[in-house]
Order: structure tokens, then sequence, then C-alpha cells
């Protein structure tokens, strides 16, 4: 789990030693709340949430992908909050123009917010989002240095034919491949199996194991060790405050990405307890 930031040559009395420092990789508690409660519920469960004083380490996050409407009051209300980020749920894939009704990278930049979730399964299927439109979201959100939390994961069919490993490694490697070293070193992904999402059908903690494991090994083939490494992978569909410890405490498993039990802040609350730390 940890791994070296960086080895130091450092000339001593002794003769040459090195200082090593090993980081932890981010472990992050995403929720999203979809397309869900009033601006006024929305305040509240921030407040609730953040009431709580979960003691957080350094390496740990908390991020609400909250409706565009409530992006700028939900800033506001982290702002002080070190640990604390809010990601729009979605940007359009061109930059600017006649495109109504749409949300562009730039404009989330221009109100101060650092994340995007982009891919979400519900967009590819009810919006026909692909793989190539979704390249194009995450060069305009790195372009306005906004964190693409970029979502992954294969339908039912896929994952009983077995064939669940090339279907993600193929979504990542479409719409994200193309990035270089530096950029993709700013990308979360969420690896979220379409069968699990708001189903109550957990993926089992090894199931969600072996899949992380395969998705560090592509990007590691790609980026190397290090960028592999360092790179927050988080499972989403299902997870709950009963399921959340035994999902996080997998090796490659850092954090999830919660829909259905992100709306009540007991519930959300046990889950970022239950972070790797
Ligand atoms: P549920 O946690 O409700 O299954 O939703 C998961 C999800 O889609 C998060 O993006």
């Amino acid at each position: 789990m940890p791994y070296i930031l960086s080895t130091q040559a450092m000339d001593g009395f002794y003769g040459t030693f090195y200082k090593t420092t090993i980081a932890m990789r981010k472990q992050i508690a995403a929720a999203n709340w979809k397309m869900n409660g009033t601006y006024q519920q929305a305040e509240s469960l921030l407040n609730e949430i953040l009431q709580a004083k979960i003691a957080l380490k350094p390496f740990q996050e908390v991020i609400f992908a909250v409706p565009f409407p409530y992006l700028i009051m939900s800033n506001s209300v982290v702002a002080n909050e070190y640990h604390y980020h809010i990601s729009a749920q979605n940007c359009y894939h061109k930059a600017s123009g006649a495109f109504t009704g749409e949300v562009s990278a730039e404009m989330l930049r221009s109100i101060g917010i650092r994340y995007c979730v982009i891919g979400h399964s519900e967009r590819r299927e009810y919006f026909g989002e692909d793989n190539a439109l979704l390249a194009g979201k995450a060069d305009l959100c790195l372009k306005n240095e906004i964190t693409p939390l970029f979502c992954c994961g294969e339908p039912l069919a896929v994952r009983e034919s077995g064939n669940q490993n090339q279907y993600v490694a193929d979504q990542i490697e479409a719409s994200l491949f193309h990035l270089n070293k530096e950029d993709f070193s700013r990308v979360i992904i969420a690896y979220e199996p379409i069968w699990a999402i708001g189903t109550g059908k957990t993926a089992a903690a090894e199931q969600a194991q072996e899949m992380h494991s395969f998705i560090r090994s592509t990007l590691k083939k790609k980026y190397g060790e290090e960028t592999a490494a360092a790179t927050p992978i988080l499972y989403g569909g299902s997870v709950k405050a009963n399921n959340a410890a035994e999902l996080f405490a997998c090796e490659d498993v850092d954090g999830g990405l919660v829909g259905g039990a992100s709306l009540a802040a007991d519930d959300f609350i046990e889950i970022v307890k239950a972070l790797k730390g």
C-alpha cells in the first residue's frame, strides 16, 4: 500500500545514506448525490456530516459530487475544511458555444470547482456518452485544472461472459491513455460494475480487489510503477455502512464512490470512517 514518494541521497558523517519518504496514496470517500434532494436538504446534509468532525488522516479526502445548482453553496460550506472537496457530476465535452443547457469545464473552474465526475454509467446509458466523447471531457477538465473522477465498469452480461477485464481496460485506454503521464497523474479512477449500482448487490471484496489490481497493472504498463501506485482507484456500487470497511480494506481499493448511502448523514459518516488509514 505505501509507495515510495522519493529517495534522496544525503551525505553524513557515516557516509552516504538515503532518506526515503514513504507516502500513502490518497484514500477517498466520494458521495455521488445524483439527482436527489433540494437545496435546503443539500445544505443540511453537508453541515451534518461536517459536524461529525471525523478525524481524517493527511492522505484521506471526502468529495461530494453535488447537482449543478448546489455547487457554489456546497463549496462555501466546505471552504474552511482541509480534507473536504466539492465535485460536479458532469461537464460538457466542448469548450463553449451554442449548447443550450450544458455546463463547461471552464464554467466549473470559474466558480472554484476542482473535481468533476465523468463517464458515470448512467450518463453512458441514458445520454449515449461513449469512450471517445469522454476523452474530450477528460481533456477539458485537465485543461481547466479540474481532477476528473473517471468512472468505468462492465454490465452484467459482460461479467457473466467473463470479459470484464478487457471491457474495463478498453474504457480506460480509449478515454484516458492519450494523456501524458503528468496529466494522467491527476486522474482518479472509479470502478463501478453496473450490476452493482443501486441494486444492493455489492461486488464481493475479492471481485473488487481482483479488478482494481488488474486496473493498476494496466496503468503500470502504460505509465509505469510510480504513477500506477499513486493513482486512487475507488470502488462504487452499493457501498453501504455495513460493507465499506471490508471493501476498503482491500489492498488496491482506495475508497468508494457512493450513491444511495451518501444521502443519509449517519451512513456516509460511517463510510468515511471506514477508509483505510
Ligand atoms: P449506489 O451506491 O446507489 O449503488 O450508486 C453507486 C454509484 O453509482 C455512485 O456513482
